[in-house]
Parts: structure tokens; sequence; C-alpha cells
């Protein structure tokens, strides 16, 4: 599946614009500032229903407006024409069409269309907090399962729920559990147990797609290891019930006086390895960056084979920031899948990795002030 065709109103600072894109790859270069990270972010915002970059969709109106559209064409795998709509009125929230019917839930449009982004800004994700990696995993699970994105919905929920009631036990000057805990406990356990699985088996996949990427792209001979370490496990659904229930037993004063769980999926910690050693602890920042983008490359895969369905990769200001054979590298291996979309400032910065921008294959897109295309007002 790839996407041939965007056309915004109204969407950050681009007033209207249509653009068009091929199959293979795609560079949309243009001066800081033009609206290249906004044109991702409105395809970004198809697919999982929220911008990567603010959390109220206010901000992707332009300024003095109360709406913005986005519609797109997609060629889907049997080379059939999909039209996806997403649009955005302040006063009503936003609506999504996937080829010509509205969407009822927005979580439904997650998946559809899966893509793999990288920005700068995902380099957090290597050098952050065990929260950013958790995060990162469960974005890619919620692309190709439907059922995790529910059950991590209805975690929060319950979650909320259960600290809710930790915190008028404290009122109370209760610190045990009672029945009414035991029912939150019961609830969220099967979340957890699924959420637990999903996660491992995944991460386990993605070390193994991880480690043979790593080994093709950077020729030294380094071990490296992507590994979960969970905070309540067990071989089934009973051991791990088991073993939160132990933890909760021993803990719930602690857990009370702080009003929030301290056990259970929210704790999971995700670990780089890179020969033997911690990468947050001594990598160099470019380090960091390669290794981001063969976690992207690795979770393109994963998404391939487990949807059935091409990715498309999305790859925003990537090339200027990694050395140079780095990078030739990994735009050579995306730009040979179905679809890549990247931008850059400079054309030059693309020329310099070995991309031939005078070939039929590679589709070039100018983004200016005065664009060639009439309907194009910046
Ligand atoms: N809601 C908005 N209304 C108008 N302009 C906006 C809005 N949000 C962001 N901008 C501006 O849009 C411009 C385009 O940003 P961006 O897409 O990041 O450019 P690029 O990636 O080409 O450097 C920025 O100058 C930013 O300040
Ligand atoms: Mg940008």
């Amino acid at each position: 599946m790839y996407i041939e065709k965007i056309h915004l109103k109204q969407f950050r600072n681009l007033k209207k614009i249509e653009l068009y894109f091929t199959n293979g790859l795609n560079i949309i270069y243009g001066e800081n500032g033009i609206g290249k990270t906004s044109i991702l972010e409105a395809i970004y915002f198809l697919c999982f229903t929220r911008s990567f970059k603010s959390k109220q969709d206010n901000d992707l109106v332009k300024r003095g407006n109360n709406y913005f559209q986005i519609a797109s064409q997609w060629k889907d795998n049997y080379d059939k024409t999909l039209v996806i709509k997403g649009n955005f009125l302040k006063s009503k929230g936003k609506k999504f069409f996937y080829d010509g019917t509205e969407i009822k839930k927005n979580s439904e449009m997650i998946g559809k269309t899966p893509i793999v982004f990288q920005s700068p800004e995902n380099y957090i994700i290597t050098s952050g907090g065990s929260k950013f990696k958790r995060i990162y995993f469960d974005k890619l699970l919620s692309q190709i399962s439907k059922e995790y994105l529910t059950d991590l919905l209805d975690h929060v929920k319950i979650s909320k729920q259960r600290n809710a009631y930790l915190k008028i036990l404290a009122k109370r000057k209760q610190f045990y559990s009672d029945n009414q805990i035991d029912v939150y406990n019961e609830q969220i356990l099967p979340l957890m147990w699924r959420i637990y699985s999903k996660r491992n088996s995944i991460i386990k996949e993605f070390n193994i797609k991880f480690k043979s990427l790593f080994k093709e792209i950077v020729s030294e001979s380094l071990e490296v290891k992507i590994e979960y370490n969970p905070s309540i496990s067990g071989e089934n659904f009973d051991q791990f019930s088991e073993n939160y229930k132990t933890k909760i037993d021993d803990n719930i004063g602690k857990e009370i006086a702080l009003h929030r769980s301290l056990y259970g999926v929210n704790y999971d910690r995700i670990n780089f390895y890179r020969d033997g050693k911690l990468l947050e602890n001594f990598a160099s920042q470019g380090e960091h960056k390669l290794w981001m983008n063969i976690m992207k490359l690795s979770e393109g895969k994963i998404i391939a084979e487990r949807k059935n369905k091409e990715p498309i990769y999305l790859f925003d200001d990537v090339f200027a920031e990694l050395d140079v054979s780095n990078s030739k590298k990994i735009i050579e291996k995306i730009s040979n899948k179905q679809q890549a979309i990247v931008t850059a400032t400079d054309l030059n910065d693309l020329q310099a990795l070995g991309v031939n921008t005078d070939s039929s294959d590679v589709n070039i897109i100018h983004l200016k002030q005065e664009t060639e295309g009439k309907t194009n007002e910046i």
C-alpha cells in the first residue's frame, strides 16, 4: 500500500496544497519552516489519528482558521484506489473517512495504513528512560494488533480507577487491601497478562531482526541486544496472576501511601545493550542515531510480516544528521521499499549520499513559497 496524493487545507502553515507521490523514493526538499515536516505530520495524522508533535489538534489548524482538512489517495495491495480523509473542526473535533465510509471510533484507523515514521525527535527513545521505549513498542504493537490497542486503552482506564481508589483508602487511613481493590486487580490482570505476552513476543522477534540488520549495516562485529525486563512475568496466566498478587500483598501499604500502582506493565523495562553494556550509559550521539535508524528498519520488517502489508517509510530530516557511510546504507535500504518519503533542506545532502536525484525512479518535490502548482498556497 502506498500514498499517491495528498491534499491539505489549513493544516499548519499550509493554506492549500496538493502533492503527488510515486512508489519508491520520494524526496521533499525546501528551506526551513516551509512545511516539510507538516506534510509528513498530516500523513501520520491519518495513520495514528493524532500528531507526533502536538497533543492538541487545535495546534494543527492554520492560525486564524477554525478547521483543517486532509484528503489522501492511496493504492492498496491489489492496485485499487483508496481515499482516506481526516477532517477537524475546532467546534466539533475530528472525523475520519476510509474508502468512503465514516469511521465510528478513531482508534479503528490505527494500523489500516501502517507507517514507519522517523525523525530526530525519536532519538530520545534510545537515550531516554524506559517510558520512551515502552511507548515505542506500544505504538508498534498498536499498529499490528487491534486487541493490543484496546487492552492498552482499557488498562489506562482501570489503572486510573484503581489509583483513585488507592487515594480513597489513603484518606481512610486504611493501609491494607479490601474487596474493592481485589475487584480492580481481577479486572486489570487479564489486560496486563495480554500486554505482557505480546510485548514479550514482539521484543524477542524484534531483537532477532535488529541483530541481523545491525550486522548487515555496521561492519564491526558488535554484540547487540534488545531485552525485555518485565515488572511481572509468568509462564501462563495463573502464574502471572500469582506473581502479581504476591507483589501487591507485600506492598499494598506503599501503593496506598503513594496513591498509585507500583507493579505491572507500566513498570516494564526494555534495555538496549551494545557489547554487553547499556547503550544509554556510553554510546555517542552518532551511535544512538544509527541504532534508532536500524530500529526503524526492524520495525518495518515486523510490520510487513505481521500485517502482510508493507508500511510506508517517512523519514524526516534524518540524513543530514547521520554520518555519510551509515546514511548511505539506510537510505539505500528504504529506497528499495515499496514507498519512502524523505525530507531534506538541501537536495545536495542527498546527492552526497549517492541518491541519483536525476533518476526517473526518484520523485522530487521542491516545496517553496511560490510553488509551481497553481493550487499550492503556502
Ligand atoms: N498552526 C499553525 N499555523 C500557522 N503556522 C504554523 C502552525 N503550526 C506551525 N506553523 C509554522 O509552520 C512552519 C512549518 O513548519 P515545518 O513543517 O516544521 O517546516 P519544515 O519541516 O519545512 O522546516 C513553521 O514555521 C511553523 O512555525
Ligand atoms: Mg522539518
